[in-house]
């Protein structure tokens, strides 16, 4: 039989167990998440033009050009030139392909808008979304309101007549004289919470469904860039939208698997909309900052001891702009941006996936200077990836020694390294550094394989790792899946948790997996044996249980590797009586090859069901081939 102890919990669970990992990787963020429908909207990619067309009809005058003022304007250089002479619509325009097409839905409103500057005489923009065939599918007219010489924002709304996944938007110059654009953007209206340019609603709740314990962000590689020209950096992700300074994506070209030549950061989501997110869906920010050292599998720049000093204020002027109150300097910046009271960050990560001595010395610099200031922040260093790897035990081994608060590890394995390692943290020290498992995910191919598939046989060695997490929550106080988006005609990485197209999202089975542990973590560990042994997968079977005390539940989670029916009796020592039924939900299938899909979103997804307890302290519990099942038993 299994023996849950339930009298004297092994530890709590923090509150942040199982959160979720955000980047801008395959189309995370511009394509994504953010829900702009324009790309490229202030034409600052590399190739000025890339995703719009000019359309001129035969023997038409007029000319569409991109100036570039350059140092008068650093973060937002180019904008478009047109000069219309006697055009009407049809003759002069152009065209916006958008990320990979536009999602359109009918009878819903899209927001146009665009900075100008009308010189001379006066041009009309008709305004038009299209299919796929060019068909019109909606649109509306934008007259200028002013001339002159300085730019001016107006906006203008319709309603699109036709759903559409690959739209396009036409703008056609009717009339006599010149007019400059700048940022042309088009959102829907039924962004996230409705907040006018900002983020797929979908998107966002598939996140708030999982009610995840922190979110992490902006990634990944993005944080240390190709080389630091390239990093991200929070402060230039502030403001109005024409001062937000985008750089190309580090999942780009040739850094990434597939290509994307057409992948930068507009910003448009930038740290303020993340702190702000974090909010909405309950997660503690937690935030990357670069430490002074771009990606090392690229161009491994790294700025020098004596020049890191604006990296560390960068991190301390974080910290004040999420928490200082609003006369400090940065306070009044996110104050400004209509969020008077702090965000509360507890969390702030230096580095991700950085190595070596170089990694180490500026890990102190950063350490020494934020703990001075603000010694109330749990810093979050990186051993990266390759865990048991030299360079990874190298770091592990330091990073314990300085005494980190907590230590990022990350592993893309085989599913059968996920089932070898549910252990992993049984002898990790328990007064030591914490652990936060950043990145993982099990791989059907190789790591970045273009074949990975977010199928069940990584799903459930996923679930059955996730028992060892839970078991040691002592130790682990963090873990968040990766990649956590993916859209799939503009992906760079697979497997992924959550795909997109224009219009339509499914939760991968692994998704599942997340959201299950993340709805069902409880309060506290409790132990769990057979045979006095933690159940790390003899048998093919893996568990953990937890308390939850604000509820008197007990939450027993199961995965059933085998390709048979394991049957126990369970003993929840220490209860009394427990209510005549508890509450169970099954992911179940014999098929390790199943996926979900955009036709199938929830073909692997939890079932719900009841399990019929003897009311007494004992019960007998079979679960099948091929499942993880959660039960909640509530103690009396
Ligand atoms: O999740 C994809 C990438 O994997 C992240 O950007 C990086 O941190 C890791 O190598």
């Amino acid at each position: 039989s299994i023996v849950v102890k339930t009298a004297q919990p092994v530890s709590e669970i923090q509150p942040t167990m199982w959160g979720v990992f955000f980047e801008d990787i395959n189309l995370g963020a511009d394509g994504g998440l953010y829900a702009e429908l324009v790309k490229n909207r202030s034409f600052e990619f590399f190739k000025p033009l890339m995703g719009w067309k000019i359309q001129q009809k035969k023997f038409k005058e007029g000319t569409v050009t991109v100036q570039n003022r350059q140092e008068k304007n650093v973060s937002n250089p180019r904008f478009l030139s047109v000069k219309a002479e006697n055009t009407v619509r049809g003759d002069l325009g152009i065209t916006n392909e958008g990320f990979r097409g536009m999602g359109i839905k009918n009878g819903l409103r899209y927001d146009f808008s665009v900075m100008y500057r009308q010189t001379s005489g006066s041009v009309k923009l008709h305004v038009e979304l299209i299919n796929a065939k060019g068909e019109n599918i909606g649109g509306t007219t934008l007259i200028p309101q002013k001339n002159g010489n300085t730019w001016e924002k107006q906006a203008v709304s319709f309603t699109a007549n036709a759903t559409e996944s690959k739209g396009k938007l036409n703008i056609w110059f009717e009339g006599n004289g010149e007019i400059d654009l700048d940022i042309i953007s088009l959102f829907p209206e039924d962004t996230w919470k409705k907040r006018p340019g900002g983020m797929r609603a979908d998107m966002v709740q598939m996140l708030a469904d999982m009610k995840p314990g922190f979110i992490r962000f902006p990634g990944g590689c993005i944080v240390e860039g190709f080389d630091l020209s390239q990093r991200y950096q929070w402060k230039k992700t502030l403001g109005a939208l024409e001062d937000r300074q985008l750089i190309i994506n580090r999942w780009n070209f040739e850094f990434s698997h597939r290509p994307a030549p057409d992948y930068f950061q507009s910003f448009g989501l930038g740290f303020f909309e993340y702190f702000q997110l974090a909010e909405d869906i309950g997660a503690e920010a937690l935030p990357i900052l670069n430490c002074g050292m771009a990606c090392q599998f690229n161009s491994a720049e790294i700025a020098p001891l004596d020049q890191l000093e604006p990296y560390v204020q960068d991190a301390l002027d974080l910290i004040e702009f999420a928490n200082g109150d609003v006369s400090t300097t940065w306070g009044k910046v996110r104050a400004g941006m209509g969020h008077p009271a702090p965000f509360r960050l507890k969390f702030l990560g230096v580095g991700n996936e950085n190595w070596g001595p170089q990694y180490l010395e500026r890990v102190k610099i950063f350490t020494k200077a934020i703990k001075a200031k603000y010694p109330e922040i749990k810093l979050v260093n990186s051993s990266g990836t390759d865990p048991n790897g030299e360079r990874f035990d190298y770091l592990n081994n330091e990073l314990r020694s300085m005494k980190a608060d907590i230590i990022d590890e990350h592993y893309y394995r085989q599913a059968d390294w996920f089932l070898q390692n549910a252990a992993r943290y049984d002898s990790y020290d328990r007064n030591g550094s914490k652990v936060f498992a950043g990145e993982y995910a099990a791989q059907s191919d190789k790591t970045v394989s273009v074949d990975n598939k977010n199928n069940w046989k990584c799903a459930i060695a996923e679930a059955a790792f996730m028992t060892g997490l839970e078991r040691n929550a002592q130790v682990v106080n963090m873990a968040s899946y990766a990649p956590l988006f993916a859209h799939v005609d503009g992906w760079q990485w697979t497997p992924d948790m959550i795909w997109v197209d224009n219009l339509r999202i499914y939760g991968t089975p692994n998704y599942y997996v997340q959201k299950l542990y993340s709805l069902n973590k409880g309060t506290h560990v409790l132990s769990m044996t057979q045979n006095n042994q933690a159940l790390t997968g003899q048998d093919g079977l893996f568990a953990s249980a937890s308390l939850d005390k604000n509820t008197n539940e007990v939450i027993l989670k199961f995965v059933n590797t085998s390709k048979q029916d394991i049957s126990r009796e369970i003993n929840l020592e220490g209860v009394k009586k427990t209510e005549k039924t508890g509450k169970v939900w099954t992911m179940q299938s014999n098929d390790p090859e199943v996926v979900n899909s955009l036709n199938n979103p929830v073909q692997l997804s939890p079932k719900e069901s009841a399990i019929a307890l003897s009311g007494k302290n004992k019960f007998a519990l079979t679960v099948a081939p091929g499942s993880f099942t959660v039960l909640r038993i509530k103690t009396l």
